[in-house]
């Protein structure tokens, strides 16, 4: 109907001008700063947080931010995202990374896309740190750049947001 295309032809343009990131945390994240300082570093989840939205509210987008322990939680915000419109979301799974098969099919549910973060390099450590249930499904992974990770993950997210065409699609990358 052509109304219907007209509305949504709207939102995705303000989407366009004010993209929707959500920044999702998982479990024990909410302990940085004090949390093995050798992994993770000592700034806190509050410092990490801060940094995004006041780096969305500088470019006028708006990044939101939820952290939970429960994966159920992490889950049902995943959806809520779907329901937004969320255009793009950075994921800490934590140690969801490893087992999580549910919270991977929310994410391939709603269809958003999204980039992997972790603070430490999980490729260094342990072996059963070696597999994420996300990584074949992020448009990319961030692994071992600390709480700068993030920042770095918010400038693509924001750049891929800003190639998007009215229709979605991707602009093609200019070769430099
Ligand atoms: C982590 C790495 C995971 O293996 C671990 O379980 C975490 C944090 C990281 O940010 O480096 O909780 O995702």
């Amino acid at each position: 109907m052509t109304t219907k295309r007209t509305s949504r032809t709207a939102s995705r343009s303000a989407s366009i001008l004010h993209p929707h990131v959500l920044v999702l945390h998982g479990p024990n994240l909410n302990l940085l700063g004090s949390r093995e300082p050798k992994h993770y570093g000592l700034a806190t989840l509050d410092d990490i947080d801060h940094a995004l939205v006041s780096r969305g509210e500088s470019v006028g987008a708006q990044v939101e931010t939820f952290q939970h322990n429960h994966e159920g939680a992490l889950i049902e915000r995943v959806h809520q995202a779907g329901r937004d419109h969320v255009d793009f979301i950075l994921i800490n799974p934590a140690g969801y990374t490893h087992t999580s098969v549910a919270l991977r099919d929310a994410l391939a549910a709603v269809a958003i896309p999204f980039v992997e973060v972790h603070l430490s390099n999980i490729h260094a450590r342990e072996s059963f740190r070696h597999h994420s249930y996300f990584s074949d499904l992020a448009v990319g992974v961030v692994s071992g750049l600390g709480a700068h990770g993030y920042e770095l993950a918010l400038e693509f997210a924001l750049r891929h947001l800003q190639n998007r065409t009215p229709h979605g699609s991707q602009k093609t990358e200019k070769a430099h």
